[in-house]
Formats: structure tokens, sequence, C-alpha cells
């Protein structure tokens, strides 16, 4: 599996020749602004929750690329439907859909969720994704919660990416609580320096992990890591 960073929380995840895409939010942000949204071209699109962050760019990229699967919770897949989305799927906490090439399970969070437009956005979720014999843990934003030690029991994690930012969901000091929950020592962080209030230390975040005997990968914008 391969995760390729579009900034904030945004990723695109390929799996042999499939392509994933996480809670786009890419147009909107000045760090991403030498990813096209044009040229993003996924099988499967995963919605965390209904925050703008995290939904900005899904209407134009799912009208652009009417194959897509939405995949969300069935608040988030009700609300695009209504704007005339065909190809979507409803979840909820706790199920486990197959995509056919991988498998998602719709894992908890401690955040909140509403759609831009002030439309309810049901409950906030994380995503297990199942792939190539690898799971990786994307928590989606979230507070430290001891729901996360269910993680492990779910799956063995090779990768788990959790927000760091702090303010709106943990900061990096309770990502290495979280990362010890889940039973993975290589995280790679999200949700941090797009806005004043989640601004970070990086080095510092990177040399707390370091010294908890875990890897902390900060991906510039458009690199990629392979699990
Ligand atoms: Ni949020
Ligand atoms: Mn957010």
């Amino acid at each position: 599996m391969k995760f390729t960073y579009y900034g904030h929380s945004t990723f695109l995840v390929e799996i042999k020749d499939h392509k994933i895409l996480i809670d786009p939010f890419i147009s909107p942000n000045e760090l991403a602004r030498d990813i096209d949204i044009s040229t993003i071209r996924p099988d499967v699109m995963l919605i965390t929750h209904g925050h703008e962050d995290h939904v900005a760019d899904a209407l134009p990229i799912l009208e652009n690329n009417p194959d897509c699967l939405l995949v969300s919770n069935f608040e988030i897949v009700n609300w695009f439907q209504e704007k005339n989305v065909k190809n979507a799927h409803p979840m909820n906490h706790g199920g486990t859909y197959d995509l056919g090439f991988a498998k998602v399970k719709y894992v908890n969070a401690v955040h909140s969720s509403i759609m831009p437009d002030g439309a309810y956005g049901g409950n906030p979720g994380g995503f297990i994704i199942f792939g190539e014999e690898k799971a990786v843990y994307y928590a989606g934003d979230t507070a430290l919660t001891t729901d996360m030690q269910l993680i492990p029991r779910f799956a063995a994690i090779d990768l788990a990416i959790l927000p760091i930012g702090d303010n709106f969901t943990m900061g990096y000091e309770d990502a290495i609580v979280a990362a010890e929950f889940v039973e993975c020592n290589r995280v790679v962080g999200m949700h941090y320096d797009t806005f004043p209030p989640i601004k970070i230390d990086k080095d510092k975040a990177i040399g707390a992990f370091k010294e908890a005997g875990l890897t902390l990968t900060l991906l510039p914008v458009g690199q990629s890591i392979t699990v």
C-alpha cells in the first residue's frame, strides 16, 4: 500500500491498481497549491466526518469521477446523495465493508461532525484499511481515547496515521499514547500546520516520538510512504 500526502488530512492510497482518496481538502489549502484536483482519479473516496476541512473538494472530485464510490457514515452519504452523487455506500461505527480489492472498517473517533451547510454529519469516525496483507489505521480527527485499545484486536497495524496538530484534535504527546494503544511504532502525522491554531514545532514532535521509541514521519505535500 502506498500513501501519498496531499496536505492537511488528505491522502491518496494506492493498492495494486486501485486508488482510495481520503478526506479531500486540497484546493482551499495554500500548503497543497501544487496539487491539481482535476488530475486525481480515485476509485473510492473515504470521508471520516463532515467538517469543511475534510470534504471541501469531495463533490467536484466525485462529479469528475462518476465511477468513484463514496464510502462514509450514513448521514454523510445521504447528504452527498441529495447532491446527486449516485455511487455511494453508507456505513456506521463497527461495520466492515469489502471494496473488493481491500476492506475498510469504520471505527470510533472522539470529535464532532457537521456538514458545511449546517446539516447533521452523523458521528465522526476513522478507518482501518485492510489491503495487501497490511493494515493501516487512519484515525481521522480525534482526541486520544481508550477506544483505540480495541484497534489491535481488529488488526495488527503496520502504519498509524494520526492527527498531531492539537487544539481541534489530540496533539503529538497524546498521539504517542495513541500509537501505544494501537500497538504500532510507525506513525505518519496529519492535521497540523494548515491553520494558525494547529501549527506545531515539527522537530520537537519528531524528537518526542523518537524518545518514546516510535517513528513519526511528516511527509512533505506530494510525497509518499509505502507499507
Ligand atoms: Ni474535524
Ligand atoms: Mn479537521
